[in-house]
């Protein structure tokens, strides 16, 4: 059986006693401590997420969370500035802590987080291309033993593409797994180095291994969303849908709007290792595992989030789910010939 991705697979239609797609309720606990109302979360990288859509995200239900390509004094003032403006926009202080901040597997990334999480930040996501791996592992159980208040302290930590590594990370301290090994849109390791896992396959197998080993320990897929309906299939096995190319362009990503020689209005998303971004972030440019490319201006995030929220819901009433736990159970797929794949229009 070749491991499959979502655009090899649709999803089977089923008996449904949804009678309006009103009634269905896509509330999710990533953990104890992370409800999303809407189960997306935008990218930490510098062409996605600061603190203009931390805040919509936030606003509409999801989160995001802050990219790490900046000082550590620039992270707190852009964590602080973002709580800020969130508790101007969201009354309600239960969402007030909703913004993650990132941090990477240096020793210098301990002071980052102890310095974020003094001003208050809870959730962290520790990612790296290679989250398998002993640097991360070392960092996890650090994290795990001196983050406090721990129990109040979330810690999402990736990337993996396997059930061992998600396992591995779960049982290292991570609360929350983050899946996926070259499946991004700006992303070319697959190709500069023959490494990865079909997205679909890879959060199947963390699934699938944590149900086997009985871990309640939430689960990202991210990357490589290209319609509202890889979200949805997504969605039966991961808890929450991370998005970097499906919100790029929007006014709330950092950068500029250009126009290009046709008039057409542009911003640009750019990998987070790309030759471009290591070399704007000061890092050495080599081992280029990514591309910036231009992506069309497409207004604001909010009506993309909306057109999600919609599509989610009317996946569930296609397969008879009145939340998203019924719909992970009763979410079924078929795999599709190239025939099926053009005439669904993937
Ligand atoms: P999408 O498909 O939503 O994917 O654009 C977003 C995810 O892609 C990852 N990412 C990269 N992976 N090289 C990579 O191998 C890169 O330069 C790169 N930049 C981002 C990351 O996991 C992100 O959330």
């Amino acid at each position: 059986m070749p491991a499959l991705t979502f655009s090899d697979v649709l999803i089977i239609p089923k008996y449904s006693e949804v009678e309006s797609r009103t009634d269905v309720e896509i509330r999710v606990l990533l953990n104890q401590k992370i409800c999303l109302t809407l189960p997306v979360i935008s990218a930490n990288m510098k062409s996605v997420t600061e603190s203009k859509m931390a805040i919509e995200m936030a606003v509409c239900g999801g989160v995001g969370i802050l990219h790490r390509f900046m000082s550590i004094e620039d992270s707190v003032k852009e964590f602080l500035n973002t709580r800020g403006l969130m508790s101007q926009r969201i009354s309600s202080t239960s969402y007030c802590n909703m913004v993650g901040v990132s941090i990477g597997v240096q020793d210098e990334d301990k002071n980052r987080f102890n310095a974020l999480c003094e001003a208050g930040a809870r959730v962290f996501c520790v990612d790296v291309a290679h989250g398998h791996s002993k640097k991360t592992k070392d960092m996890i159980k650090w994290l795990d033993e001196n983050a406090h208040p721990r129990q109040e302290i979330t810690i999402i930590a990736g990337n993996v593409a396997t059930g061992e590594g998600a396992y591995d990370l779960a049982d290292w301290g991570a609360d929350v797994i983050k899946v996926g090994l070259g499946p991004g849109h700006a992303c070319t390791t697959r190709r500069a180095t023959g490494v990865g896992i079909p997205q679909l396959h890879a959060i199947k197998e963390v699934s699938e291994e944590f149900k086997a080993q009985g871990i309640n320990k939430g689960i990202i897929s991210d990357g490589g969303i290209e319609t509202v309906g890889d979200i949805c299939k997504a969605l039966k096995y991961a808890d929450a849908v991370m998005l970097g190319n499906f919100v790029s362009g929007t006014s709330e990503t950092p950068g500029h709007v250009f126009r290009d020689e046709n008039q057409n209005f542009y911003k640009v998303y750019q990998g987070s290792s790309s030759g471009e971004s290591k070399n704007e972030s000061g890092y050495t440019v080599e081992y280029i595992e990514g591309i910036s490319k231009k992506v069309p201006f497409r207004g604001h995030v909010k009506h993309i989030l909306r057109e999600i929220e919609q599509g989610i819901k009317s996946s569930c009433s296609y397969v008879g789910a009145f939340n998203l736990e019924q719909f992970k159970e009763k979410c079924e797929f078929i795999e599709i010939s190239d025939g099926g794949r053009t005439e669904s229009k993937l």
